[in-house]
């Protein structure tokens, strides 16, 4: 299949992007030399240089990022800090508004200037690859769990098996918290503090759609 135009959209994880994406972008084949590559990154409002990230391993695919773009969305890092319900709906909203006006400019194959990554940008994201990810044997299961599946089933890395119905964690994981904020019983905790944190994912997605967009992604 020759591809001519290729999006990768992702959340945003340290100033940076999630591990799996670097490692989808590590393994892509280019046989195109003129690929419109677009992007769209969420962040809850910090957002570093997700992509200038995806710029730099692009290059080493010898092709670069033509359109990106980077919106704000309702934070809900549930391991980091408990949700802020101001403006949520405003920002779903805005969310939807600017997608669309975006979509329009990626039918154009419209074009965006890429700044460059800065050396704090490197470094708080080396802390995310060196002192996160991967860092899952404090992760509690609680007596709630009912051994219902939907965890194992949704994560993308496939890091949690059940064994007698009770999840365990494998060590490859990128702490993209989807386990904990998708469990019908709020039964994972990365840490202490996800007990007494508000779960959220958006609402325009579904559980099945979380499910056929992991049976679509090359792991
Ligand atoms: C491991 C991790 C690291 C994150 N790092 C950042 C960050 O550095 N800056 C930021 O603005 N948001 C950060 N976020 C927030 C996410 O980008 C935000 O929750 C996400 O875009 C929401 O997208 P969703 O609606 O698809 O769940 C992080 C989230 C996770 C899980
Ligand atoms: S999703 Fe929650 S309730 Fe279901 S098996 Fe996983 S931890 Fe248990
Ligand atoms: S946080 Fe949960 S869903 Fe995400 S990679 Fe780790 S184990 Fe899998």
């Amino acid at each position: 299949m020759i591809v001519k135009k290729l999006g990768l959209c992702s959340q945003l994880f340290f100033w940076g992007l999630p591990r799996i994406v670097e490692n989808f972008i590590r393994e892509l084949e280019f046989a195109h030399t003129t690929v419109y590559v677009f992007s769209v990154v969420t962040c809850a409002g910090l957002p570093g240089a997700p992509l200038e990230f995806l710029d730099n391993s692009l290059k080493r695919k010898s092709q670069k990022l033509s359109y990106g773009k980077v919106i704000h969305t309702v934070a809900n890092n549930i391991m980091e800090y408990d949700l802020n319900k101001k403006n949520m709906n405003e920002k779903l909203l805005k969310m939807k508004r600017l997608s669309l006006e975006f979509s329009k400019d990626i039918k154009k194959s419209e074009k965006t200037s890429i700044g460059r990554i800065l050396p704090h940008h490197y470094a708080f994201h080396w802390l995310y690859l060196n002192h996160r990810v991967d860092k899952d044997e404090n992760f509690l299961v609680t007596k709630t769990c009912t051994g219902c599946g939907t965890c194992s089933k949704i994560c993308p890395l496939n890091n949690i098996v059940l064994e007698n119905g009770t999840p365990s964690f494998r060590g490859h994981c990128d702490v993209c918290v989807a386990c904990m904020q998708w469990c019908p019983q709020k039964a994972i905790h990365g840490n202490k503090r996800v007990k007494n944190r508000t779960q959220f994912h958006n609402p325009d997605i579904r559980l099945s759609e979380m499910f056929y967009r992991k049976k679509s992604t090359i792991n």
